[in-house]
């Protein structure tokens, strides 16, 4: 099959395309209803097939002959651990932790929040979930607790799951006291914390909330995988939106099985027992996908990776991992290759390790620059395949399907769209516009398996966020343009959406933080351009009439703020104070003009501004921000 035949088949005949890929995997009711609208009118796969994604991850392949292969690898170089799990050692230690929350009064839809560092019990706290039917919701490890405490209340879990504490670089962060405030913080308070003490940093259990997690694994017995229907909801990972509140993104089980394994062949060309490594964190979609899902439910090696790029201990550590496990496919963002060529510009490090298994370099979750791109192709010469998707997607939009066709790449392009991705470049009216002209980027439905049917708790904002910009299509946030040959080029965020090495995140979040200081009026966060991050954060500060602040002192201020309420991976750092903000007659601040004249861009004021004089205040406070 070739990616043209492919991608034909699933936009001219999706059922039949999807039926057969949904073949692949193994059910405990086959679907007879491929495709059908739910009482929302959203369309649903494999309405009617049951099956357990823990299931298809771990005991699937015990049961076929796979239980002494490697599932999981775990290299750490902050605690200078490795370890090594096989699928039946890991089917038995998710099996256990599943009894274990059983015996909390986990039950299938009850949801679960894992606050976790990148350890192997992360994974098996989400296939522990996966198995009784419960739904997870991983937080991130750097997002402080008001950020917690936002997602627990919106998810309202029964029982959360986390560690005693995380490890970055050469600092321990407490996970504990983080927990605990994130819980003072929230509405909803679990009746249970099941905490995994660290050695690097033991931290106290409260009496009547919080269990010991070895402690009760060793009096837990294990629990069965029970079926769920395939429409039932797996997880829900928060995401930033353009407003101060994270969506919820669902994730269903049976789509999301028949596209991680699909997407794990047909994009990565990655089989059973092939060594993927997706450096990324559990607590992002990247890690959700292809950490966990995808490379287990293909029957794959996946690694769990406690590091950095550089300085765990130095810029050869992807290098070393690739080579001390075979690892064929390995999964990143630009920035961590930038992050690697910032120390080593020669890449010297990587010819002291034996990198000849590893076949292709995976990199999204950003903008890949050329010269990233050229800088790791000449050193490494492997083929680079940048990808293109979203939270809400699930896995690739568009990129080179490394299973169906060798690298074709074009410069700045992330290739063309994945099968079951309709996509469309739409203007203003919701228009195709002509080849080669840029737009906006929309996905015609229906949207293909493993994609969001809905957002956590609120599903008019699903569709006034996704679906009601453009009639019968799925509206990405992203600007861009399909070529003559279907090769498509994303060209940055339509929204105030930004992305910090990799992390997306809403200036409108870092907005209400900072307003909420005291001395300030009105604030606009925007995204500067950064060499090393690809963006990060710039606030712009109108004080309030009377209040007098040294700048740096005031800027020292916001910085904790933000750091205290978003976390330390918002990356804010900068701040100025401005006497003027420009707005449009109606009042709204033109960030699209502040962000042109912060990354030194030509810039027309449109008709609307209400005082074109105050351009020139800002242009004179943000040419000299190194
Ligand atoms: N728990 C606690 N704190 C965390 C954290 C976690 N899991 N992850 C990051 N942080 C902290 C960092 O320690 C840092 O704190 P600091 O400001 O006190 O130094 C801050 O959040 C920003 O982290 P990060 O964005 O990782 O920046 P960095 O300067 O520490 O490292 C890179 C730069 C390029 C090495 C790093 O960003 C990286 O590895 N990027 C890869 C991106 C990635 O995996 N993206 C996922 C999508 S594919
Ligand atoms: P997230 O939901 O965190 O995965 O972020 C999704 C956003 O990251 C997309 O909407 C894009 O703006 C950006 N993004 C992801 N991959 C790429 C890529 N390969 N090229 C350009 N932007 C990307």
């Amino acid at each position: 099959m070739t990616y043209q035949s492919e991608y034909q088949a699933s936009i001219d005949t999706p059922e039949l395309f999807w039926q057969q890929q949904a073949d692949a995997i193994h059910w405990f009711k086959p679907p007879t209803k491929i495709l059908a609208k739910d009482e929302h009118g959203i369309d649903r796969w494999f309405v009617d097939g049951e099956l357990n994604t823990a299931y298809l991850a771990l005991d699937h392949h015990v049961l076929n002959g796979r239980g002494e292969q490697t599932a999981l690898i775990y290299d750490s170089p902050v605690t200078q651990q490795t370890a090594r799990f096989s699928y039946s050692e890991l089917t038995e230690r998710v099996a256990v932790l599943a009894g274990a929350l059983r015996d909390m009064g986990v039950d299938k839809g009850d949801r679960v929040v894992i606050y976790m560092p990148m350890i192997p019990e992360a994974v098996m706290a989400m296939l522990a979930c996966a198995r009784l039917g419960a739904v997870h919701s991983v937080v991130f490890g750097g997002f402080a607790a008001h950020e917690l405490a936002i997602r627990i209340d919106d998810a309202e879990p029964k029982v959360v799951l986390s560690a005693s504490c995380g490890i970055e670089v050469d600092r321990v962060i407490a996970y504990k006291p983080i927990l605990d405030d994130a819980i003072q913080l929230a509405r909803h308070k679990p009746n249970r914390c099941l905490i995994l003490q660290r050695p690097e940093c033991e931290c106290e259990l409260l009496p009547q909330r919080d269990l010991d997690w070895q402690r009760l694994v060793k009096q837990s017995q294990p629990a069965d995988c029970t079926p769920v229907m395939a429409t039932d909801p797996l997880y829900v990972l928060y995401t930033s939106g353009t407003t101060g509140k994270p969506k919820g993104v669902v994730r269903d089980n049976g789509g999301h099985a028949v596209a991680m394994n699909y997407s794990m062949a047909t994009v990565y060309d990655m089989h059973p027992g092939d060594v993927f490594w997706a450096a990324s964190d559990v607590g992002w979609v990247v890690g959700h996908s292809y950490i966990v899902y995808a490379p287990l439910i293909r029957g794959c090696t996946t690694l769990v990776y406690e590091g950095k790029p550089v300085k765990t201990p130095d810029a050869g550590a992807f290098w070393r991992v690739c080579a001390d496990y075979g690892v064929k496919g390995i999964f990143a963002a630009p920035t961590a290759f930038r992050a690697i060529r910032k120390e080593d510009p020669d890449c010297l490090l990587a010819k002291q390790y034996d990198l000849s298994a590893l076949a292709t370099v995976f990199m999204a979750g950003e903008r890949l620059d050329p010269p990233t791109y050229d800088w790791v192709k000449q050193h490494l010469q492997k083929p680079i395949v940048d990808h293109w998707w979203q939270t809400e997607t699930g896995w690739a939009i568009a990129g080179n399907h490394m299973g169906l066709e060798p690298a074709q790449p074009k410069a700045g392009s992330v290739t063309r769209p994945s099968p079951g991705f309709d996509v469309q470049i739409l203007d203003a009216q919701g228009l195709p516009v002509a080849r080669g002209e840029q737009g906006s980027i929309a996905l015609r439905l229906p949207l293909p398996p493993g994609c969001l049917p809905t957002i956590w708790g609120n599903h008019e904002r699903f569709i006034n966020g996704y679906l009601n910009t453009y009639p019968g299509y799925y509206v990405s946030g992203d600007g861009g343009m399909l070529d003559e040959d279907n090769y498509l080029f994303v060209l940055g965020r339509t929204d105030d959406i930004i992305n910090v090495a990799g992390h997306r995140l809403s200036t409108g979040e870092m907005e209400e933080v900072v307003a909420g200081h005291d001395a300030v009026a009105e604030c606009a966060v925007i995204g500067r351009h950064s060499e090393l991050k690809g963006e990060e954060p710039l606030g712009l500060i109108l004080l309030k009439d009377g209040v007098h602040i040294e700048e740096d002192e005031l800027r020292q201020q916001l910085v904790d703020r933000v750091r205290q309420s978003i976390g330390a991976v918002a990356s804010f750092k900068q701040a100025v104070v401005v006497s003027r903000l420009p707005k449009t007659r109606s009042g709204k601040i033109l960030r699209k003009v502040l962000r042109n004249i912060a990354n030194g861009e030509e810039y027309q004021p449109p008709s609307t501004i209400d005082d074109p004089t105050c351009l020139q205040e800002i242009e004179e406070v943000l040419r000299p921000l190194k």
